[in-house]
């Protein structure tokens, strides 16, 4: 889907990635704690009975002293303890159900119905373009990415805001980019791609964004439809009224959805915006 189609950067220096936004406060990463309070003011909403505080246990059971990379062992770098959800309960301070589950207690199923995107009304269609539009505008509430810093002084960690959209993106970013072993990038190794985990990680960053998207929109029922390309001898998704046809140079036509868009690029210094 477009959402593969997003953009390459390279920073041969410093740290990026996105975090809670309320674990980002000097007292956090002092205490490398990441344990929000819930709604019920426990941390990760304890005293109700969703999740707890709990000391990161090291589940790959091995240290790589060589891999010196900040996404082992994610988020050990930065916290040591971070909230563990019972049940049905998820995310970061355990305010939100496991994909699957809805309702105050996450204990209803749910279940979405997910649609080709040429079958869709059009619209449905336009429904779909404009919540697109929307994630692309509307700053993350829950999350800021860390643009720059170097890794070991949290003093030098800037974080910015970032659009629904743009913490997705990010996060496909931050995931991709070459492994780092004593402190050199090896290009063509990543966490992402070119292995096993491409399928399965690839949805679970698409299940983000549609999640962010059903609470902004508070459409429950909101499902990324797919495409189906068997059979398809050219893109025929590439319209306009859908994905965007090219120009001779490649440049996606103005008149489609996604020609304005701004892409994140990411620089040793500076986090540019450019068209
Ligand atoms: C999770 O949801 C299912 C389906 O509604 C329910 O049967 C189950 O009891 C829930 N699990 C917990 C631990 O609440
Ligand atoms: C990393 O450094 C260690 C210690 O200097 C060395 O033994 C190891 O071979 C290096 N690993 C790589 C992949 O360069
Ligand atoms: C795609 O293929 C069909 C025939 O299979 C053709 O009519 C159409 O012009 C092609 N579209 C593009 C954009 O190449």
């Amino acid at each position: 889907m477009f959402s593969l189609a997003i953009f390459l950067a390279f920073c041969l220096c410093f740290v990026e990635s996105q975090f809670p936004r309320v674990c980002t406060s000097d007292a956090a990463f002092r205490t490398k704690t990441c344990c929000p309070l819930w709604k019920d003011k426990s941390p990760c909403g304890s005293l109700s009975g969703r999740g707890k505080c709990r000391d990161w246990i090291d589940y790959t059971g091995r240290t790589l002293p060589m891999y010196n990379d900040d996404r082992l062992d994610w988020p050990r770098h930065y916290y040591d303890y971070t909230c563990e959800c019972f049940g049905n309960y998820s995310g970061f301070d355990c305010g939100d159900c496991k994909y699957g589950y809805q309702g105050e207690n996450c204990d209803r199923k749910k279940i979405i119905i997910r649609r080709e995107i040429r079958e869709l009304s059009p619209l449905e269609q336009k429904r779909y373009f404009s919540y697109l539009a929307l994630a692309k505008t509307t700053k993350s509430q829950d999350y800021v990415i860390l643009s720059t810093g170097d890794r070991h002084h949290r003093e030098t960690y800037r974080f910015v805001d970032a659009s629904l959209y743009d913490v997705f993106v990010w996060m496909h970013y931050y995931s991709m980019k070459p492994i780092m072993i004593n402190n050199t990038f090896i290009p063509n190794l990543n966490f992402a791609h070119q292995g096993p985990v491409f399928p399965g990680w690839h949805r679970l960053n698409l299940l983000f964004l549609e999640r962010q998207i059903q609470l902004m929109t508070r459409d429950e029922d909101f499902a990324i439809p797919y495409y189906d390309w068997r059979g398809d001898k050219n893109c025929s998704i590439c319209t306009d009224e859908l994905l965007g046809t090219n120009d001779d140079q490649g440049l996606l036509n103005p008149y489609s959805h996604f020609s304005f868009w701004k892409v994140i690029i990411v620089t040793c210094i500076n986090l540019l915006f450019i068209a």
